[in-house]
This record gives C-alpha cells, structure tokens and sequence, in this order.
C-alpha cells in the first residue's frame, strides 16, 4: 500500500493506472476509520481493480464552533484498516496541499441543503460539495463510495456530479450499525458509557417509525410527530431535527405514497456528541413496505433482534 501526500503524484499515479485497463474505486474519509468505512473499502474492492481512500479532516465543512480541532484522529489505525481491506493507494494530503491559496470558489448545492444538517449548519455543505468537487478532480474518472448513514451528504453529492457532468459513478452503500442498532460513527469516541445507552434512542425510534409505517400509519405529520416524541422524550437526548422527506429533492410530503422513497432522518445531541442516523423506505406498488434499516458490519442485512 502506498501511501500518497501530494496531489501531482495522485493524479499521475491513477492516471497511469487507468491508461492499464485499470478501474478505480475512491472512498472519501475524514480518517479514525470504523467498520462504516472499512464496509465502502470492500465494496470498493469487489467493484473495482484499484482502491484508493482520503483521509483529510476537511476544515471548510465545520462550523466555526464545532469539533475541527478535537476530531478524533489515528493514523497508525487508520492505515491498518486500509491494509487489512486491501487497499492499493492512501491519500494523506496536508490542509496545505488541498487549499495551496485561500479559496475563492465555493460548490453549493441548493435546494437539497436546504433542511435536515442544511438548516442546523449552514455552511457544512458548501464545504462537502468544495472538498469532494476537488477531490474528484484529483482522483479522476472512478466509482466513488459514500455511506447512507450521511444520506443528505449522498443527495448532495449525487447532485454535484450531475450538475457539474464529472466523470464519476456515485456508489450508495448501507449504513452499518452495530449489533445493538446504534450507527457507527467517528463521534461516537465522544460518548461515555450512560451517553452511549442513551445514543440508542435515535436508531431505536426509527425503527419504532419504521414498525409504525408497516403497521398502516401513512399520515407523514403523524409519523413524524410520533419519532419526535419518542426521540424527545428519551434520556439524555436533545433532537436538534427530527423528520420524515421525500428521498429524492428532500422536500416535505403530506403522506407516504406507493413507489416513492422517503427517508426519516434524525440528529441529536447526547453526552458530548451530536449524533445522526436515519431510515429510507419505500411502499412497493402492492403496499407492501421496503426499509433500508442498514447492514451489520459483515453486510448481511440489519435485523432487530
Ligand atoms: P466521514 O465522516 O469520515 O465518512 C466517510 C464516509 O464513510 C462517508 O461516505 C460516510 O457516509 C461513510 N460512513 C460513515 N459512517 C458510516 C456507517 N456507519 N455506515 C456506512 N457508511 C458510513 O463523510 C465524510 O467523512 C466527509 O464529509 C467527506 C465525504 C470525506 C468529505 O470531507
């Protein structure tokens, strides 16, 4: 495995690559990698001959009181992991490398961000869509993973790509939870033991929502007043948002109708982390309810047990 700083070098590396007959498959990261990550690598690998993953805590999406300073970093694991998936290429750049000059071009996807981590931090997406437009443009032409655990950031970038017409084919994959439902997570370093009890409060109530969905409720006002009580209402737990959107555009929805997704998303503060999750469901066109409750971290399918 190599491990690359520069972006001459990436460039020229994957281009040689590609002139080989070779696939690439990229997979972005902010680093302190968890078995979320480690299941876009091995997708990445069935998918694709070459496997290269950034890792760069990228300054432009945090807010100016956020964790940039304290996210949590470890290299040393870090590239373990990416040894262990097999991956060919590790793209370590220097916030100097990525932003050489202060940037005066600034990617922003409207519409989509309008709501959900859009409307709680304004300017998080901007810098997402900055950092990956960039990204991809060093990478080049490639399958580029994204979890749906981040399932607005995925619409976001779904939407740059097609906007922007870049050589890049968007690989959605399932969020990966572990056993007991919470969604893994590089915050979840944050959470202390009663935290970490507490944080099962936002997979809990959208299963609960999910339950509630097969059981007949198709009233989205309903559905949605129902996850905030029960999210609000749990220990330890203060709901920054709660909601029930179409998947597609992120808009609201009166009720749940047949052949559309939608997606329930959720954030909240517990202990010292803010945490997101979320649940995609469709009704097939007999009625009958598809969820995406995400995968264990073999990737079989999650299941409540
Ligand atoms: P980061 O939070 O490190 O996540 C990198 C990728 O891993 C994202 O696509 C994210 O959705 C995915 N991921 C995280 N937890 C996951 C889980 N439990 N299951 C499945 N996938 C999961 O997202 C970012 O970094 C940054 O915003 C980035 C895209 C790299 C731009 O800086």
């Amino acid at each position: 495995m190599r491990i690359i700083s520069h972006v001459d070098e990436l460039s020229r590396t994957l281009e040689a690559a590609r002139r080989d007959g070779r696939s690439i498959g990229f997979v972005p990261t902010m680093g302190f990698l968890h078995a979320g990550h480690r299941a876009l690598m091995a997708q990445a690998k069935r998918a694709c001959d070459l496997v290269v993953v950034s890792i760069f805590v990228n300054p432009l999406q945090f807010g100016v009181n956020e964790d940039l300073a304290g996210y949590p970093r470890d290299f040393e694991s870090d590239i373990a992991a990416c040894t262990a998936e097999g991956v060919e290429i590790v793209f370590h750049p220097s916030v100097e490398e990525m932003y050489p000059t202060p940037m005066r071009t600034v990617v922003t996807v409207t519409g989509l961000t309008d709501r959900l981590c859009g409307a709680s931090r304004p300017t998080h997406f901007a810098g997402v869509a900055t950092v990956v437009a960039k990204l991809f443009g060093m990478v080049g032409p490639c399958d580029a993973f994204f979890g749906k655990k981040d399932y607005q950031q995925v619409a976001v970038v779904k939407r740059l790509v097609r906007d922007l017409s870049l050589p890049v084919n968007v690989v959605e994959c399932p969020t990966v939870r572990e056993d007991d439902g919470l969604a893994m997570s590089s915050r979840n370093t944050y959470l202390d033991v009663p935290a970490r009890q507490n944080a099962l409060a936002l997979s809990r109530s959208l299963f609960a929502l999910v339950d509630s969905i097969g059981a007949g409720e198709r009233n989205r006002l309903q559905i949605e007043s129902d996850l905030v009580q029960s999210l609000g209402s749990s220990q330890g737990v203060t709901i920054d948002y709660a909601e029930v959107l179409t998947g597609d555009d992120l808009t609201i929805t009166e009720s749940i109708e047949v052949g559309r997704e939608y997606v329930a998303a959720v954030a909240a503060r517990v202990g010292a982390a803010r945490l997101i999750d979320n649940v995609s469901f469709t009704l097939d066109p007999s009625g009958k309810l598809l969820a995406d409750l995400g995968a264990l971290r073999d990737g079989l399918p999650f299941v409540r047990s």
